[in-house]
């Protein structure tokens, strides 16, 4: 039997990448999601044809989503503000709100989203049906497990939004139409918060603090997921520990206990322990914790092949596991890193979004926001992404004009074409 301590920040990145591809990278494991889908199509009318290999539709994104969320994650935690800083994000997220923009945009807007996102070789149709059918897998709540996600298109009334982009939207990403007045900057800040804190079960209530005046749509994606383990931490057993955040810093947490025969794995070569956590219902937790001083190779060299390796290499062991209790949330303003992974046109006035709206129009920033709580009984974590999309003909913030030094005053008419007044002024304090 052995001991040991789990934590690290790549788990947290794992987690929401068990959430993007359930089982996408391991298969003749567990089918849990595709048998219940291909039982209940709870979504589709019952004169609708089922659309055949489902399963197919659903791994389609698995491998760009994951690549994708490797490079986010590459990208993110080399910014200076995230050196020893946690990181927690939903993939998934980002690249649903992502494709979702992706289905207005034309030309290399459209080209550079979908080149980002991993989709340069997949027609849109190919992308939006596998979306739509994810959609249909997350809508299905098992017993002990919820997995949820919705789409939304906040529109000021007056934009001339282009239907078939809002019909789109609804029919692959199950998106609903708000009406948001962007002119009221306090209220659209105030209705968006409350959709997203609807959506999120309340775990993000504060996640856009103002909006653009020229925005005249925005795009949110909300990720929802409740998991309780499969096997519960002895509440009892929870106690003070410590976790050694680097040689130097120890952090006391409360530790939690529990023994039992968890999938576990470790790889010498590639200097990682990794232990798997399941849900009851479909997800799992995995947790990949480099040796020690090793965060920063594994977190350089990681990829979806390892996450494959691990998943297959990864046996039934008796463990005594001690992992911290924790809540974290991390929020990221993505408009740069976006750009640095070739998203560049979107956010510029090159800006192409003619399959949304008639208006000229750019997106203005890509917001994210995702928060997690681990305890004894399972796991609560959420995101959303907001994408700002902004007018080009922006009312250019008001530029302060002080006059200040002397100056010449001239009154004129205009009928006349005459200077009625003229004069210098100055002092305006003398008389
Ligand atoms: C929302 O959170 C509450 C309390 O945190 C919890 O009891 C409830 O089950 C959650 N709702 C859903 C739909 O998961
Ligand atoms: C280390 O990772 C690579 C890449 O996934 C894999 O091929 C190799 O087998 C791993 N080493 C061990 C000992 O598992």
């Amino acid at each position: 039997m052995r001991v040991i301590v789990h934590c690290g920040v790549v788990a947290a990145l794992l987690l929401s990448m068990a959430l993007a591809a359930p089982q996408g990278d391991h298969e003749g494991h567990d089918h849990g999601p595709h048998t219940a889908e291909h039982h209940h199509h709870l979504h589709h009318g019952e004169d609708e044809p089922h659309p055949q290999h489902e399963g197919q539709h659903n791994q389609m994104l698995s491998q760009p989503n994951a690549d994708f969320a490797f490079t986010l994650y590459k990208k993110l935690s080399a910014l200076p503000q995230f050196q020893s800083k946690n990181i927690f994000f939903s993939p998934l997220s980002i690249s649903m709100a992502l494709s979702m923009l992706a289905l207005g945009a034309k030309g290399d807007t459209f080209s550079q989203l979908y080149q980002a996102l991993g989709y340069a070789e997949m027609t849109p149709e190919t992308v939006n049906e596998a979306y739509e059918h994810i959609f249909h897998m997350l809508g299905h709540n098992q017993e002990h497990m919820q997995l949820d996600a919705s789409n939304a298109v906040a529109v000021m009334e007056e934009a001339k939004v282009i239907d078939k982009f809002l019909e789109d939207a609804k029919h692959y990403y199950e998106s609903e139409a708000i009406s948001v007045d962007f002119s009221k900057p306090d209220v659209a800040v105030q209705e968006i918060n409350k959709y997203i804190a609807k959506n999120t079960n309340n775990t993000i209530n504060d996640m856009v603090k103002e909006v653009n005046p020229a925005t005249v749509m925005m795009l949110i994606n909300c990720i929802y997921f409740r998991g309780e383990w499969m096997e519960y931490f002895d509440l009892e057993e929870t106690k003070k520990g410590d976790f050694q955040v680097d040689v130097n810093t120890k952090a006391s947490v409360d530790m939690m206990q529990n023994n039992g025969f968890y999938e576990f794995y470790e790889d010498k070569e590639n200097f990682t322990t990794v232990l798997r956590l399941p849900y009851k219902g479909s997800a799992s937790m995995i947790i990949v914790m480099p040796d020690e001083g090793k965060m920063k190779e594994v977190e350089d060299s990681i990829c979806r092949h390892h996450l494959k390796h691990w998943m297959h290499a990864m046996e039934s062991s008796n463990l005594i596991v001690h992992m911290p209790k924790y809540s974290i949330s991390g929020k990221f303003s993505l408009k740069d890193t976006l750009e640095s992974m070739g998203v560049v046109s979107a956010f510029s006035h090159t800006a192409d979004f003619t399959g949304m709206t008639d208006q000229k129009v750019r997106v203005s920033e890509v917001e994210h926001k995702a928060v997690l709580n681990v305890d004894e009984k399972g796991t609560e974590a959420a995101a959303a992404t907001t994408v700002e999309i902004v007018l080009m003909s922006a009312p250019v913030q008001p530029k302060t004009l002080k006059i200040d030094r002397p100056f010449l005053v001239f009154i004129t008419d205009y009928n006349t074409k005459s200077i009625l007044f003229m004069g210098k002024i100055l002092n305006p304090a003398a008389e």
